[in-house]
């Protein structure tokens, strides 16, 4: 019979993203952090591609943070407690090169702080002195801050309107940090909105602080096998599925990785209106 994994907690933390804890014991025995799993709800469903949030070997759960933006995402964030998910195949992708830098700066923007999470879970237990920056468009955008708080030095939050911390983007405090030598950075660890992770690259290029960002392009299959993923890290076509999904921020082409996220928009809106209606 083929596994199903079960869906044991399903928890809302902020609008259209759900925290998700599945019975996955092989996936959360090997996984490590930076890779991620593909999801199918069913069979002849979409395949998408989630980040393994954290893992618990001893209870061999895993925890998903979902985005509910599509007509797949949103039948996944539907199912109930005790409801079943068929496939859930992983750990898939590159595991995060983790050392101690001493003092490092985590910056998450808007949902990519669910992404953030599992790393720095993993420079926290390298011993890490960390500053994480996390920030939305409002309070209501600002995801995980008492688990990140608790396993960094500083924890600083910013949001465009104002409603909590100091308002502006995620890049007004790391640009404070890096200006200051006592507190400037080793490495930066940036995951967010396109735009936000090429304004981080560009912050930290030419102080030279090394810059890794986790990037989510288009997946079909996850396997290196399709080339949708593809993209242009320095000089080589890269795929983020199977050498990545974290690179050099600075050797990374951010403007093409654009490109191919809004090339489907009009596919998906129209997809969108089918299914919602
Ligand atoms: P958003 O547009 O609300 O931005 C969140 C925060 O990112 C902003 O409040 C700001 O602090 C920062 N930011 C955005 N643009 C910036 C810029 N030009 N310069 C500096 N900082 C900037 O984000 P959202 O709606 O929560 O997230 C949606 C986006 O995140 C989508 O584009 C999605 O593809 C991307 N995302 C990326 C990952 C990943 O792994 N890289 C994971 C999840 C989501
Ligand atoms: Fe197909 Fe990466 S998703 S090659």
């Amino acid at each position: 019979m083929t596994p199903m994994f079960e869906v044991v907690s399903n928890e809302i933390l902020a609008e259209n993203l759900h925290k998700m804890v599945l019975v996955a014991p092989r996936i959360a025995r090997a996984r490590k952090a930076g890779q991620f799993v593909m999801v199918r709800l069913a069979q002849g469903e979409e395949r998408i591609p989630l980040t393994i949030g954290d893992a618990d070997p001893e209870a061999g759960t895993i925890t998903l943070f979902i985005q509910a933006i599509g007509a797949s995402t949103r039948k996944i964030v539907d199912t109930p407690v005790g409801g079943s998910i068929r496939d859930v195949a992983g750990p898939l992708g590159k595991e995060t090169h983790i050392t101690n830098w001493g003092r490092v700066a985590c910056v998450g923007g808007g949902v990519g702080t669910a992404v953030l999470f599992p790393l720095v879970k993993a420079l926290a237990e390298a011993g890490n002195e960390i500053t994480t920056i996390i920030g939305g468009r409002s309070s209501r955008y600002v995801i995980l801050a008492e688990e990140l708080g608790a396993l960094s030095k500083n924890l600083l939050i910013t949001t465009e309107d104002g409603s909590l911390g100091s308002k502006g983007f995620v890049t007004g405090p790391l640009g404070e940090m890096i200006a200051d030598p006592a507190r400037a950075p080793k490495a930066v660890f940036a995951v967010g909105p396109v735009p936000m992770m090429k304004a981080v690259a560009n912050m930290t290029r030419e102080p030279g602080i090394e810059t890794i960002v986790s990037l989510n392009p288009i997946m079909i299959d996850g396997t290196g096998m399709c080339g949708g993923c593809r993209v242009q890290v320095g000089s080589e076509t890269k795929f983020a599925c199977v050498d990545g999904p974290e690179f050099d921020a600075h050797l990374v082409d951010f403007d093409g990785l654009s490109d191919r996220l809004t090339s489907y928009r009009k596919e998906e809106a129209q997809r969108h209106a089918a299914t919602d209606c």
